[in-house]
């Protein structure tokens, strides 16, 4: 170095340290930025230094002014940019992940979904942000439309869970009438408490968008009429309305099941179909089993296998294990189906007499709002029985509308926590529904501990968990539903620092270690406030804390109600009759051919056309015309009169141990 260069020694110490300052910045920015990695600027700080070397063997000192801080910008860069290089990859974990997959300059970029953005935040957290798909429906909880927000396409379902009066239901009616509104699918609410403030948005949203408004309670004065018992397979329906019936044991339920899917089917093949509940109910009795044997008997030309099975089973109905076995189940089907809902399940009578009721498919199609409302509080046993009824009639009758075109349904189940113990299969199921048959399913519940407490089914709320792909969080505060959610939402990993301390100074030395953190911290969820939410999806943003936006609907339009007026497009038509005829006795059996014509043209024929008539058809019962009286019927070794039955009976249970009384071996049909 010549003295004349060592003249501008000021210029060069000065731009060496505004370049190095530049290096650091350059280092920084790629680190936390992009995805360049730091050898690239080895390689340029290596050159530099060539460069410098070769300058200053040829002593051109005036190029210097250029490379020497070029040389400190590229040196600054490469030396810190290193020390953060090893220590990223030291960290271990996704942060060594990502050091790793840096590129050089000549490296096509890394390619990465759209929106989604990737960046180093301070204590080397690795931010993943990812943006809101753009082929995402969606609906915000926010007045701002890029703010928070939920999914509103078929199959992801939403969960939203929060303390009693956090403003759970609030969330989720706007969650579920975004979708109902823009996409223009049935809501289907079914309402645990009877919340007012759920039936007054409903009615709102109904009268707003134009489409009926179906209530179902038993404790309302204008509720309408429910028919759950529809379709072509008697066993299937019988299925769906039995799943919510406790027994004691198993058997109980599945012989129940047997009885009442045979009887099903003997008012099917007999043209009594749909029926009523209050057919269904009064024929599964015991005491009217001769009514079904004799409805069966007058049509075993066509169903002679019926018939074996109905006269086959007689036995087991007077039996003393027959009444053991049924008793309870069918006590249990009348008092919640016979008593406590038995309004609701009674079908009304249209303007031309008909006796009509709701039908959930044609509902669906109809794009209709239904509210049920079970009263969990007041009759706990009935809520949770009924629930599983509602569960699966949206289930069959979801798949059945959409065979008749597009049915986009929407369900909201609220307070879930009250019937889980009885629901939860129901839900699963429902859930799987919704992905495969347009359909979208909200579950609202107090408390996520609740799932797997009420149940006793260690792991359901990590499988329910799975099928939501939205989260409204609500204020929690029992430890362990904030825990769960804290780690739902996931954990970012960063650098945690100690500091050594001497006595109670610190010494200025320390240590510092990799941990995880959970994104929204437990102690989060126990401070939000009224209407407050985390919302969190599994679709690509961060969870976020926001104000959920309660719906605000014009109350002034005129609501579309099913009435007392001719049938409306969500009803359907249910045949007549609430008990089949009394048996003929023995003497009177001669005259069976008069028995059997009555059955064949019972109003079930009028049932049969008008449900045939357009969508309806698919809900209609088998159309098959009278059959004629067999001349000479083949004798059936299990023909015999029901005195016979039970003289059968008596004597089968005098030889068993079991003593038997008359009462339990008449089975009741003394009455018949
Ligand atoms: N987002 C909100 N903004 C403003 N007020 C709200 C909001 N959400 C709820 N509220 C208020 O809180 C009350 C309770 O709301 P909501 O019924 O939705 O809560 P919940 O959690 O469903 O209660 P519950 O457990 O009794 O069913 C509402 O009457 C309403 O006044
Ligand atoms: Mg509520």
């Amino acid at each position: 170095m010549t003295p004349r260069a060592l003249e501008h020694a000021p210029y060069y110490v000065l731009a060496a340290v505004i370049a190095a300052a530049a290096g650091v910045l350059l280092a920084w920015w790629l680190r936390r930025r992009t995805m360049v990695s730091i050898r690239n600027v080895y390689l340029l700080a290596a050159a530099a230094i060539g460069v410098d070397v070769a300058l200053l063997y040829e002593h051109v000192a005036i190029a210097l002014r250029v490379m020497v801080p070029l040389t400190a910008f590229t040196i600054a860069a490469a030396a810190i940019g290193r020390r953060w290089r090893l220590s990223d990859l030291g960290a271990g974990e996704e942060l060594r992940a990502h050091e790793r997959a840096r590129r050089w300059l000549w490296q096509p970029a890394v390619t990465r979904a759209a929106g989604e953005r990737v960046h180093i935040v301070s204590q080397g957290q690795l931010m993943r942000d990812r943006a809101w798909p753009a082929s995402e429906p969606f609906v915000p909880l926010t007045a701002r439309l890029d703010g928070p927000r939920v999914p509103r396409s078929s199959g992801r379902h939403v969960f939203c869970v929060g303390a009693t009066g956090s403003g759970k239901t609030t969330s989720a009616l706007r969650a579920a009438a975004g979708r109902a509104v823009k996409d223009r699918t049935a809501l289907l609410f079914v309402d645990q408490k009877g919340d007012p403030l759920a039936e007054r948005v409903l009615r709102a949203l109904a009268a707003t968008t134009g489409v009926p408004f179906i209530v179902l309670d038993p404790d309302a004065a204008d509720s309408d009429r429910w028919q759950p018992l529809w379709g072509e397979r008697p066993a299937e329906v019988v299925a769906r309305v039995l799943a919510g019936i406790q027994t004691s044991e198993p058997y109980y339920a599945d012989v129940l099941r047997q009885h009442v899917g045979l009887v099903a089917s003997v008012l099917y093949a007999g043209g009594y179909w749909p029926p009523s509940m209050a057919l269904l109910i009064a024929a599964s009795q015991r005491v009217h089993y001769a009514r079904v044997l004799e409805l069966a008997r007058a049509h075993r030309t066509v169903h002679p296998d019926l018939y074996e099975r109905v006269s086959a089973h007689a036995a087991f109905v007077v039996s003393a294990e027959g009444e053991k076995a049924l008793a309870g189940g069918l006590v249990r089907l009348d008092l919640v189906m016979g008593e406590a809902w038995r309004t609701v399940l009674t079908p009304r009578t249209d303007s031309t007499g008909t006796p009509v009721a709701v039908s959930i498919a044609d509902a669906i199609s109809e794009r209709a709002i239904v509210l049920w409302r079970t009263h969990v509080d007041r009759m706990p046993d009935e809520a949770k029985t009924i629930t599983a009824v509602i569960l699966n009639d949206i289930h069959a009758a979801a798949a059945h509308a959409q065979a008749a075109g597009p049915a986009p349904w929407t369900c909201v189940l609220d307070e879930f926590g009250a019937v889980v113990e009885t629901a939860a299969d129901q839900v699963l199921a429902l859930l799987q529904r919704g992905r495969t048959h347009d359909g979208q399913v909200h579950v609202i519940t107090q408390s996520v501990a609740d799932i797997e407490a009420l149940t006793g089914k260690t792991g359901l709320l990590a499988s329910m968990a799975d099928n939501f792909a939205g989260f409204i969080v609500h204020r929690q505060t029992a430890p362990e539903s904030r825990d769960w959610l804290a780690k739902l939402m996931g954990t970012d990993a960063l650098w945690q620092s100690t500091d050594r301390t001497s006595g109670q100074v610190g010494t200025g030395e320390g240590s510092r270690r990799r941990v995880r953190e959970f994104r929204v911290g437990s102690d989060t969820f126990a401070e939000l406030a009224v209407g407050h939410a985390v919302v969190h999806t599994t679709l690509g943003p961060r969870p976020a804390l926001c104000a959920v936006r309660p719906l605000q609907l014009p109350d002034d339009r005129a609501l579309q109600r099913i009435g007392t007026a001719e049938r409306s497009p969500s009803e359907m038509i249910v045949h007549p009759a609430l008990q089949l005829p009394a048996a003929p006795t023995r003497t009177k059996r001669k005259t069976t051919a008069a028995a059997k014509g009555n059955a064949t043209k019972s109003p079930a024929a009028a049932t049969t056309a008008a449900n045939a008539g357009g969508r309806r058809a698919r809900l209609a019962p088998r159309d098959e015309p009278p059959q004629p009286p067999p001349a000479q019927p083949p004798p059936l070794v299990d023909e015999v009169h029901l005195d016979e039955l039970r003289a059968a009976d008596v004597a089968r249970s005098a030889d068993a141990d079991a003593p038997a009384t008359s009462s339990s071996t008449n089975g009741g049909l003394n009455g018949v």
